[in-house]
């Protein structure tokens, strides 16, 4: 039997070919990403060479410190949206405000793109798993004039697509429009994106959860006791056992669990009990995977209910995060219930 090669426009152009109103410019959207993303991975690949090693010595808008690849990724994707005429406004994690336009940065652009640039930025200078997550949006703004930063304040229900590379091992790019999860490996050869993950779902037996138990102490009761579930040490609910995983980068760990299934966890963190904080961001982290979960039979959740239906009202809003199979997440909000 032979097997049909499909590159990832093949793929795109089919997808529009559904949907006999569209014009192109959401397929076109989806390949700039796809080639901003080769673009990136060019440069991570060869990061151990010296150029892109260390910090750049700059603080981002969340106070963390600015590795030299996270401001390159973002560079990167801001120029190869910036002129196209397709995106009317543009958000990212590095910068406070969504992205000025440039003149040559057209109004009509009808669509909102909102990026992480580098995703698990502390993994680049130790040859560890990073990635890219993108979501965008239908702009809801006239059309005309510079797209604005309510644009950019959609519930993840909102979607139009989702995505997130993964530099791993191999590269990977992964993205749903709502029809299904599709992944493309980079063949660095050709330098094409060819479909090898089509259709993928969580497997219904998970097999990891992740998480940074060095958070342990500043949890909430409820979620030590739903981490006791997991290890199977809750006596009156025996769990079925499963192994612990976590890369710190959420492309990394949601990846895994996506296609091995099991939960990514990244909960509330009471430091000053009085003023508990999350640390995934809404927008540009928890939204986009989110609607890949839900497309793929998972779900997400803050820990009370589903990240799809917030609604922002800052662009940098954090959020906790419960994410990979449905009984699992659901499980956890159980125990938030019950034990706070
Ligand atoms: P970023 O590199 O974009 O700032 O994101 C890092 C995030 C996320 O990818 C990961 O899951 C989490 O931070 C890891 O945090 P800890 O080091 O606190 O476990
Ligand atoms: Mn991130
Ligand atoms: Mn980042």
């Amino acid at each position: 039997m032979y097997s049909k090669i499909i590159t990832i426009e093949q793929h795109i152009l089919a997808g529009e070919k559904r949907h006999p109103e569209a014009t192109g410019v959401f397929s076109n959207l989806l390949y700039d990403i796809a080639l901003a993303a080769k673009i990136i991975a060019r440069e991570i690949h060869r990061a151990g060479l010296g150029k892109w090693l260390g910090e750049a010595g700059t603080i981002n808008v969340q106070g963390e410190k600015q590795m030299k690849l996270d401001i390159f990724a973002n560079e990167t994707l801001i120029r190869m949206n910036s002129f196209t005429g397709r995106v009317g406004v543009m958000a990212t994690e590095e910068m406070e405000l969504p992205v000025p336009q440039t003149p040559i940065m057209r109004d009509e652009g009808k669509y909102v793109l909102i990026f992480d640039p580098l995703d698990g930025s502390s993994n680049i200078d130790i040859n560890v798993t990073v990635g890219t997550i993108f979501a965008i949006y239908h702009r809801r703004s006239a059309p005309g004039s510079p797209g604005t930063l309510d644009d950019c304040l959609q519930p993840g229900r909102d979607l139009v697509a989702a995505g997130y590379v993964i530099y791993g091992s191999s590269v990977m790019m992964v993205y749903t429009t709502g029809d299904g999860v599709h992944g493309f490996t980079l063949d660095p050869s050709l330098g094409e994106f060819l479909l090898s993950h089509p259709n993928i779902q969580i497997p219904q037996k998970p097999l990891y959860y992740s998480t940074n138990f060095a958070y342990e102490d500043i949890w909430s009761e409820g979620v030590r006791r739903y981490t006791d579930y997991l290890r199977g040490r809750e006596p009156e609910e025996p769990s079925a056992s499963l192994s612990t995983r976590y890369v710190g980068a959420l492309v990394a760990d949601f990846h895994r669990n996506l296609l091995r299934g099991g939960v990514f966890y990244y909960p509330m963190l009471y430091r000053d009990p009085q003023h508990p904080k999350p640390k995934m961001r809404l927008l540009c982290e928890a939204a986009p995977v989110a609607f890949i979960a839900q497309q793929a039979g998972g779900y997400a959740s803050d820990g009370h209910g589903d990240i799809l239906d917030i609604v922002p009202t800052e662009l940098h809003q954090r959020v906790p995060l419960f994410i990979g199979n449905r009984d699992l997440v659901e499980k956890a909000e159980t125990y938030i219930r019950r034990y706070g």
